[in-house]
Protein backbone atom coordinates (compact mmCIF):
# COMPACT_ATOMS: atom_id res chain seq x y z
CA UNK A 1 0.00 0.00 0.00
CA UNK A 2 1.45 2.97 -0.89
CA UNK A 3 0.30 6.47 0.51
CA UNK A 4 -1.30 7.37 -2.93
CA UNK A 5 -3.13 4.73 -3.38
CA UNK A 6 -6.93 4.87 -2.75
CA UNK A 7 -6.51 3.34 0.90
CA UNK A 8 -2.96 5.13 1.62
CA UNK A 9 -5.55 7.77 1.30
CA UNK A 10 -7.91 7.33 3.09
CA UNK A 11 -5.48 6.43 6.29
CA UNK A 12 -3.48 9.68 5.47
CA UNK A 13 -6.98 11.56 6.04
CA UNK A 14 -8.04 9.60 9.27
CA UNK A 15 -4.60 10.19 11.16
CA UNK A 16 -4.81 13.90 9.91
CA UNK A 17 -8.45 14.01 10.99
CA UNK A 18 -7.55 12.61 13.96
CA UNK A 19 -4.63 15.11 14.56
CA UNK A 20 -7.25 17.73 13.85
CA UNK A 21 -9.42 15.83 16.38
CA UNK A 22 -6.94 16.03 19.31
CA UNK A 23 -6.13 20.12 18.44
CA UNK A 24 -10.55 20.56 18.76
CA UNK A 25 -10.53 18.49 22.08
CA UNK A 26 -7.53 20.65 23.69
CA UNK A 27 -9.75 24.00 22.05
CA UNK A 28 -12.60 22.85 23.70
CA UNK A 29 -11.41 22.22 27.02
CA UNK A 30 -9.13 25.57 26.72
CA UNK A 31 -12.55 27.21 25.37
CA UNK A 32 -14.58 25.65 28.36
CA UNK A 33 -13.24 28.19 30.94
CA UNK A 34 -15.50 30.55 29.58
CA UNK A 35 -17.78 28.75 31.26
CA UNK A 36 -16.16 30.03 34.69
CA UNK A 37 -15.64 33.80 33.50
CA UNK A 38 -12.99 36.15 32.20
CA UNK A 39 -10.51 35.59 34.98
CA UNK A 40 -10.24 31.81 34.32
CA UNK A 41 -10.18 32.25 30.75
CA UNK A 42 -7.79 35.23 30.55
CA UNK A 43 -5.55 33.03 33.14
CA UNK A 44 -5.73 30.01 30.13
CA UNK A 45 -4.56 32.33 27.27
CA UNK A 46 -2.03 33.61 29.33
CA UNK A 47 -0.81 30.30 30.05
CA UNK A 48 -1.06 29.67 26.61
CA UNK A 49 1.07 31.94 25.30
CA UNK A 50 3.57 31.97 28.03
CA UNK A 51 4.77 28.26 25.92
CA UNK A 52 6.49 30.99 23.84
CA UNK A 53 8.38 29.89 20.46
CA UNK A 54 6.31 26.38 21.02
CA UNK A 55 3.25 28.13 19.83
CA UNK A 56 4.59 28.92 16.22
CA UNK A 57 5.52 25.86 15.83
CA UNK A 58 2.56 24.09 16.91
CA UNK A 59 0.85 26.57 14.65
CA UNK A 60 3.00 25.33 11.44
CA UNK A 61 2.40 21.62 12.25
CA UNK A 62 -1.48 22.33 12.30
CA UNK A 63 -1.46 24.14 9.41
CA UNK A 64 0.42 21.07 7.89
CA UNK A 65 -2.15 18.34 8.93
CA UNK A 66 -4.96 21.22 8.04
CA UNK A 67 -3.57 21.40 4.07
CA UNK A 68 -3.23 17.30 3.90
CA UNK A 69 -6.69 16.71 5.02
CA UNK A 70 -8.46 19.42 3.14
CA UNK A 71 -6.17 18.56 -0.18
CA UNK A 72 -6.88 14.57 0.06
CA UNK A 73 -10.91 14.96 0.98
CA UNK A 74 -11.07 17.03 -1.97
CA UNK A 75 -9.36 14.52 -4.05
CA UNK A 76 -11.23 11.70 -2.70
CA UNK A 77 -14.46 14.10 -2.41
CA UNK A 78 -14.12 14.16 -6.77
CA UNK A 79 -12.92 10.38 -7.05
CA UNK A 80 -15.93 9.07 -5.49
CA UNK A 81 -18.04 11.16 -7.34
CA UNK A 82 -16.63 10.07 -10.62
CA UNK A 83 -16.76 6.62 -9.71
CA UNK A 84 -20.39 6.91 -8.59
CA UNK A 85 -22.69 5.59 -11.47
CA UNK A 86 -24.84 7.05 -13.18
CA UNK A 87 -27.64 8.70 -11.33
CA UNK A 88 -31.47 7.38 -11.61
CA UNK A 89 -34.63 9.41 -10.62
CA UNK A 90 -34.54 7.38 -7.40
CA UNK A 91 -30.71 8.13 -5.70
CA UNK A 92 -29.99 5.01 -3.51
CA UNK A 93 -26.76 6.10 -3.00
CA UNK A 94 -27.10 6.91 1.02
CA UNK A 95 -28.25 4.02 1.86
CA UNK A 96 -27.25 2.82 5.35
CA UNK A 97 -24.94 6.20 5.45
CA UNK A 98 -25.52 9.04 8.29
CA UNK A 99 -26.27 11.90 7.94
CA UNK A 100 -22.60 13.36 9.22
CA UNK A 101 -21.22 10.59 6.70
CA UNK A 102 -23.33 12.00 4.06
CA UNK A 103 -22.52 15.19 4.51
CA UNK A 104 -19.22 14.97 4.88
CA UNK A 105 -18.09 17.57 2.39
CA UNK A 106 -20.50 20.02 2.81
CA UNK A 107 -19.98 20.37 6.56
CA UNK A 108 -15.82 20.47 5.92
CA UNK A 109 -16.29 23.59 3.32
CA UNK A 110 -18.58 25.38 6.11
CA UNK A 111 -16.14 24.40 8.84
CA UNK A 112 -13.15 25.91 5.99
CA UNK A 113 -15.00 29.07 5.89
CA UNK A 114 -15.73 29.78 9.61
CA UNK A 115 -11.47 28.83 9.98
CA UNK A 116 -10.89 31.65 7.89
CA UNK A 117 -13.19 33.80 9.38
CA UNK A 118 -12.13 33.22 13.00
CA UNK A 119 -8.61 33.44 12.41
CA UNK A 120 -9.20 36.55 10.65
CA UNK A 121 -11.15 37.88 14.21
CA UNK A 122 -9.23 36.07 17.10
CA UNK A 123 -5.55 35.29 15.87
CA UNK A 124 -4.11 37.48 12.71
CA UNK A 125 -4.83 40.46 15.09
CA UNK A 126 -3.03 43.15 16.89
CA UNK A 127 -3.70 41.58 20.44
CA UNK A 128 -3.66 45.00 22.65
CA UNK A 129 -6.89 43.43 24.13
CA UNK A 130 -7.64 40.94 26.93
CA UNK A 131 -8.77 37.64 24.84
CA UNK A 132 -12.18 37.22 27.06
CA UNK A 133 -13.29 41.33 25.81
CA UNK A 134 -12.81 39.92 22.00
CA UNK A 135 -14.59 36.62 23.10
CA UNK A 136 -17.43 38.56 24.44
CA UNK A 137 -17.49 41.31 21.83
CA UNK A 138 -17.32 39.42 18.58
CA UNK A 139 -19.88 36.69 19.85
CA UNK A 140 -22.40 39.16 21.49
CA UNK A 141 -23.43 40.17 18.00
CA UNK A 142 -26.22 38.56 16.85
CA UNK A 143 -25.05 37.98 13.20
CA UNK A 144 -21.74 36.74 14.51
CA UNK A 145 -23.01 34.52 17.77
CA UNK A 146 -25.80 33.02 14.68
CA UNK A 147 -22.76 32.19 12.30
CA UNK A 148 -20.60 30.33 15.00
CA UNK A 149 -23.82 28.31 16.16
CA UNK A 150 -24.38 27.42 12.33
CA UNK A 151 -21.10 26.42 11.88
CA UNK A 152 -20.73 24.84 15.24
CA UNK A 153 -24.06 22.54 14.18
CA UNK A 154 -21.59 21.82 11.04
CA UNK A 155 -18.85 20.57 12.76
CA UNK A 156 -21.06 18.47 15.06
CA UNK A 157 -22.05 16.79 12.14
CA UNK A 158 -18.60 16.37 10.59
CA UNK A 159 -16.95 15.22 13.75
CA UNK A 160 -19.72 12.58 14.51
CA UNK A 161 -18.47 10.52 11.25
CA UNK A 162 -14.83 11.93 11.59
CA UNK A 163 -14.37 9.92 15.24
CA UNK A 164 -15.76 6.85 14.04
CA UNK A 165 -14.46 6.96 10.38
CA UNK A 166 -11.23 7.17 11.90
CA UNK A 167 -11.45 3.67 13.53
CA UNK A 168 -12.26 2.51 11.07
CA UNK A 169 -10.09 3.52 8.39
CA UNK A 170 -6.91 2.42 10.57
CA UNK A 171 -8.61 -0.68 11.11
CA UNK A 172 -9.29 -0.57 14.89
CA UNK A 173 -12.67 -1.44 14.80
CA UNK A 174 -14.13 -4.76 15.33
CA UNK A 175 -17.42 -6.30 14.84
CA UNK A 176 -17.24 -7.27 18.79
CA UNK A 177 -16.22 -3.41 19.95
CA UNK A 178 -18.83 -1.66 17.44
CA UNK A 179 -21.20 -0.53 19.48
CA UNK A 180 -18.98 0.63 22.00
CA UNK A 181 -16.81 2.57 19.31
CA UNK A 182 -20.01 3.85 18.34
CA UNK A 183 -21.14 4.97 21.59
CA UNK A 184 -17.88 6.65 22.46
CA UNK A 185 -17.68 8.58 19.39
CA UNK A 186 -21.15 10.01 20.37
CA UNK A 187 -20.14 10.82 23.44
CA UNK A 188 -16.95 13.11 22.71
CA UNK A 189 -19.30 14.36 19.63
CA UNK A 190 -22.16 15.32 22.43
CA UNK A 191 -19.33 16.73 24.50
CA UNK A 192 -17.33 18.76 21.96
CA UNK A 193 -19.65 20.38 20.07
CA UNK A 194 -21.58 20.89 23.13
CA UNK A 195 -18.99 22.99 24.58
CA UNK A 196 -19.00 24.77 20.46
CA UNK A 197 -21.81 25.43 20.31
CA UNK A 198 -23.09 26.71 24.45
CA UNK A 199 -20.10 29.69 23.93
CA UNK A 200 -22.11 31.51 21.19
CA UNK A 201 -25.30 30.46 22.67
CA UNK A 202 -24.18 31.98 25.93
CA UNK A 203 -22.70 34.92 24.83
CA UNK A 204 -26.03 35.88 23.08
CA UNK A 205 -28.63 35.16 25.83
CA UNK A 206 -26.27 35.57 29.50
CA UNK A 207 -25.60 39.10 30.24
CA UNK A 208 -22.93 37.79 32.52
CA UNK A 209 -21.03 36.06 30.24
CA UNK A 210 -17.10 36.56 30.72
CA UNK A 211 -17.91 39.12 32.93
C1 LIG B 1 -17.16 29.01 20.13
C2 LIG B 1 -16.12 28.45 19.62
C3 LIG B 1 -14.71 28.99 19.63
C4 LIG B 1 -14.13 30.00 20.36
C5 LIG B 1 -14.76 30.88 21.42
C6 LIG B 1 -12.73 30.06 19.97
C7 LIG B 1 -11.79 30.95 20.47
C8 LIG B 1 -10.50 31.11 20.01
C9 LIG B 1 -9.56 32.11 20.46
C10 LIG B 1 -9.84 33.12 21.56
C11 LIG B 1 -8.42 31.95 19.76
C12 LIG B 1 -7.13 32.78 19.88
C13 LIG B 1 -6.22 32.16 20.92
C14 LIG B 1 -5.17 33.14 21.32
O1 LIG B 1 -4.34 33.49 20.46
O2 LIG B 1 -5.18 33.53 22.47
C15 LIG B 1 -8.62 30.86 18.83
C16 LIG B 1 -7.68 30.39 17.95
C17 LIG B 1 -7.88 29.36 17.08
N1 LIG B 1 -9.04 28.63 16.92
FE1 LIG B 1 -10.75 28.87 17.94
N2 LIG B 1 -12.49 29.10 19.01
C18 LIG B 1 -13.68 28.43 18.77
C19 LIG B 1 -13.88 27.39 17.88
C20 LIG B 1 -12.92 26.89 17.03
C21 LIG B 1 -13.12 25.79 16.13
C22 LIG B 1 -14.41 24.99 16.00
C23 LIG B 1 -11.94 25.61 15.46
C24 LIG B 1 -11.59 24.59 14.41
C25 LIG B 1 -12.44 24.06 13.56
C26 LIG B 1 -11.01 26.59 15.94
C27 LIG B 1 -9.73 26.74 15.48
C28 LIG B 1 -8.82 27.68 15.94
C29 LIG B 1 -7.46 27.79 15.45
C30 LIG B 1 -6.81 26.91 14.38
C31 LIG B 1 -6.86 28.84 16.16
C32 LIG B 1 -5.42 29.36 15.99
C33 LIG B 1 -4.44 28.53 16.74
C34 LIG B 1 -4.27 28.99 18.12
O3 LIG B 1 -4.02 30.18 18.32
O4 LIG B 1 -4.36 28.15 19.04
N3 LIG B 1 -11.64 27.35 16.90
N4 LIG B 1 -9.90 30.37 19.00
Amino acid sequence: MTLLSSVGKKSLMALSGMLLGMFLIIHGIGNATTFFGRNAFNTYAEKLHSLGFLIPLFELGLLGVFIVHILLGTTLFFQNFSARPVRYEVDKSSGGRTLGSRTMPYTGVIILIFLCVHLAQFHFIEHSVMVSDLVKTTLQQPLYALFYSTAMIALALHISHGFWSFLQSLGINHPKYDSTFHIGSLIVTIILSGIFILIPLCAMMLTNFLL
